[in-house]
């Protein structure tokens, strides 16, 4: 953990001194001041006791994509699996725990639908943890996104570990749509995870079309790309997007809004859990950045990276630890 912590620290550090070129460059032509995206303070609201229950499952299944292609595809990776419960068909599984990270898709017969969950940075996993570092902004793939403008730009190592698994994820769930006769698809993931997960849903909507109702519920989202992206998502996802922050996780004030990032709306945040790992406050926040939520808190002074674990809700955690098998 402590390592962990610390690159996180020295990752801040290194934004902060690209800052000024990457703001000096930009075609808005504003020199050295920060592109600031909007941010909110509108008031939040405290979610009801069914809106909570609602993220459970798709927490269960981020937390099953720690475990191992071998455990989950057999759907036998223990308390994670079995708290799910049987009947899970593991359609697809892929990724190498490195520069892949891994994925599956499911079809989850209770919920009547495909599941996509992506493995997350875990703090043992130093390739992954590298893979976040590569923070600059880029151009979003036009081929796989027609109808995104030109100025939208992404975190280019997210996109990177997104294309790496596109192809694989879109066939999955095509496959599994035809296969199980469902129209819904769960999009879920935690930390790089959630990341990649939300790219996922935003080709899923493009390339599937309004006849697939599709969900995404991510944990420790970090920023993914610049406001024109924001905006995008929102437009393309609406109010089906929620991602789920945890008190005074850093993550999902990374990077830094100073060099450009913004993020989408959908927003829930944690400001409290119980010694029994439930979430005893839980709000919604209006708005892209909210200053009453993870905007809110001081990266420097008030992180804690054990709340980018967990627990979230229901005593769910995230991680390798989180799932051994
Ligand atoms: C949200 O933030 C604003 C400004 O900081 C504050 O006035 C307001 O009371 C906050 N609302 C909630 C619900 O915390
Ligand atoms: C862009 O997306 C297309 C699929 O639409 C893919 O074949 C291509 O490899 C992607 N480009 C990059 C640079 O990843
Ligand atoms: C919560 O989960 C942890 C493992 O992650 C476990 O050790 C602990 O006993 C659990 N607490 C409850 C109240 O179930």
């Amino acid at each position: 953990m402590q390592y962990f912590s610390l690159i996180l620290l020295c990752g801040l550090v290194s934004y902060s001194a690209r800052a000024a070129p990457v703001t000096g460059t930009s075609p808005s032509g504003r020199g050295i001041v920060p592109r600031d995206g909007p941010t909110s303070d509108a008031a939040t609201s405290q979610l009801s006791a069914a809106q909570q229950s609602s993220l459970v499952r798709p927490a269960q299944f981020s937390r099953v994509a720690y475990c191992s292609s071998a455990a989950v595809t057999s759907w036998s990776c223990g308390p994670p699996c079995d708290d799910i419960g049987k009947g899970v068909e593991v359609i697809q599984a892929g990724g190498d725990d490195g520069l892949v990270p891994m994925y599956f898709v499911a079809h989850d017969p209770i919920a009547e639908s495909i599941v996509v969950a992506h493995q997350g940075t875990d703090p043992d996993n130093i390739l992954s943890i590298i893979n976040d570092a590569q923070i600059l902004l880029k151009d979003l793939n036009s081929t796989r996104f027609p109808s995104a403008g030109d100025s939208v730009k992404v975190h280019d190592g997210f996109q990177k570990t997104f294309e790496r698994t596109a192809d694989g994820v879109l066939s999955g769930v095509q496959r599994g749509l035809a296969a199980n006769n469902v129209n819904k698809v769960v999009v879920t993931g935690h930390s790089l995870g959630a990341a990649i997960a939300v790219m996922d849903a935003m080709m899923l909507k493009e390339i599937l079309g309004s006849s697939v109702e599709i969900t995404t519920t991510v944990f420790g989202l970090p920023r993914g790309g610049n406001e024109e992206w924001a905006n995008f998502v929102d437009q393309t996802l609406g109010s089906s997007l929620t991602h789920v922050t945890n008190q005074d996780d850093p993550v999902p004030i990374l990077p830094p809004r100073l060099i450009g990032y913004q993020h989408p709306q959908g927003e829930i945040h944690i400001n409290a859990v119980d010694g029994n790992g439930d979430a005893t406050d839980i709000v919604a926040c209006p708005g892209q950045e909210n200053e009453n939520c993870s905007e809110g808190n001081n990266i420097l002074f008030d992180h804690s990276v054990a709340n980018h674990a967990g627990p979230y809700i229901d005593n769910i955690s995230f991680g390798g630890d989180a799932c051994p098998l």
